[in-house]
């Protein structure tokens, strides 16, 4: 236990970078006990039960499906402006505690309007306003990625695209695809995708997490993927490896929700460090921090005490991650600048 905390916070000293982050997985939980007793919910408001419902426990069954049914619960706390501001600022400021000094966080603006039916372009401008907010305040860089579900309608989705497109600017970056990639084609959303990319937003897509490795070809091909978010199954398809190698497309991995969600079977299976022995550019994330009950330290912790990649490497990553994010050239040669600094590159 000792050598476990010390090496944690070696990992904690860090200067990090997290390009895969879901605001919707970053509720802390006494927050949620909080609104759950504000807002008289139904819901248990003591925190041990509430955990079962939000947080992915040990005796969970460790399958997509289970992982997913958190964001369903999650949808019930969204019940004021209120909530999303302060749910937006304090996922902002654990970031800053745990020393994430770039930041690109996700957002479902279709997840957070759906408990009160509030428009969707209220919900971003609340996110992109308490991001901004709280960006400063903890002197964090903050990017924001408006996120869309392959398991909900292409008309949502269409509107969040188009609604972001035009906030390009005020810190809203990207359009991502996510929800059940195991039973939901990506192909509804091609148009939706394409628009958004000739308006100006990059695009990162959640493919080969639940799916094969086909569907990241498809996202880079079809979608105008730069990044993929997971991408794990990669390497099932060598001519897909050598597609993302060639475009240099970084892969958002984040080793414990692909554990959580039945990926791998354990921990030390996890694909990262063979991902990487094949040239793929692989970054270290976290997903969702309160479902999985993580920090991006303890990501890296993982990284390198279970899947044994080198320190070397891992500040190496933290760079590739710089150098991967959707931020203007000036701001991304400032920030590689002081990381390669810090970490002695
Ligand atoms: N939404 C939040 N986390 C996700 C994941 N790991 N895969 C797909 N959609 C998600
Ligand atoms: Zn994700």
């Amino acid at each position: 236990m000792e050598r476990v905390t010390a090496s944690l916070n070696t990992y904690r000293a860090l200067p990090k970078v997290e390009l895969h982050r879901h605001l919707e997985g970053s509720l802390r939980l006494d927050t949620m006990v909080d609104i759950a007793r504000q807002h008289g919910m139904t819901i248990p408001a003591d925190v041990l039960r509430l955990s079962t419902l939000v947080q992915v426990q040990e005796e969970d069954k460790f399958t997509f499906q289970n992982f997913l049914s958190k964001f369903n619960t999650l949808r019930m706390f969204y019940r004021s402006p209120d909530v999303i501001h302060r749910i937006t600022r304090e996922a902002i400021e654990d970031a800053a505690k745990d020393n994430v000094r770039y930041l690109e966080l996700r957002f479902t603006p279709v997840a957070l309007s759906r408990a009160e039916r509030f428009p969707l372009h209220d919900v971003i401008d609340w996110v992109i306003a308490s991001a901004g907010e709280a960006a400063r305040k903890h002197n964090v860089n903050v990017k924001l990625i408006a996120s869309v579900n392959r398991h909900e309608s292409a008309e949502l989705a269409e509107q969040v695209a188009w609604l972001a497109g035009e906030r390009i600017g005020n810190g809203l970056v990207a359009l991502d695809l996510a929800g059940n990639e195991a039973e939901f084609p990506s192909q509804p959303f091609y148009g939706i995708f394409k628009e958004a990319k000739q308006a100006g937003l990059h695009i990162t897509i959640h493919a080969g997490e639940w799916g094969p490795a086909a569907h990241i070809r498809e996202a880079i091909e079809e979608l105008g993927a730069e990044r993929i978010g997971h991408g794990v199954r990669v390497l099932e398809d060598e001519n897909v490896a050598a597609l993302a190698r060639e475009r240099g497309t970084a892969f958002e991995v984040c080793v414990t929700s692909n554990y959580q969600s039945g990926v791998v079977g354990t921990l030390e299976e996890h694909p990262l460090m063979k991902m990487f022995e094949n040239g793929i550019n692989v970054t270290i994330n976290t997903d969702d921090p309160s479902i999985s009950r993580i920090t991006l330290s303890y990501e890296y912790y993982n990284a390198c005490d279970a899947l044994q990649m080198p320190q070397y490497t891992l500040k190496e990553r933290i760079v590739a991650a710089a150098q991967a994010g959707f931020l203007p050239d000036d701001e991304k040669e400032k920030l590689v600048a002081q990381l390669k600094k810090e970490l002695k590159l």
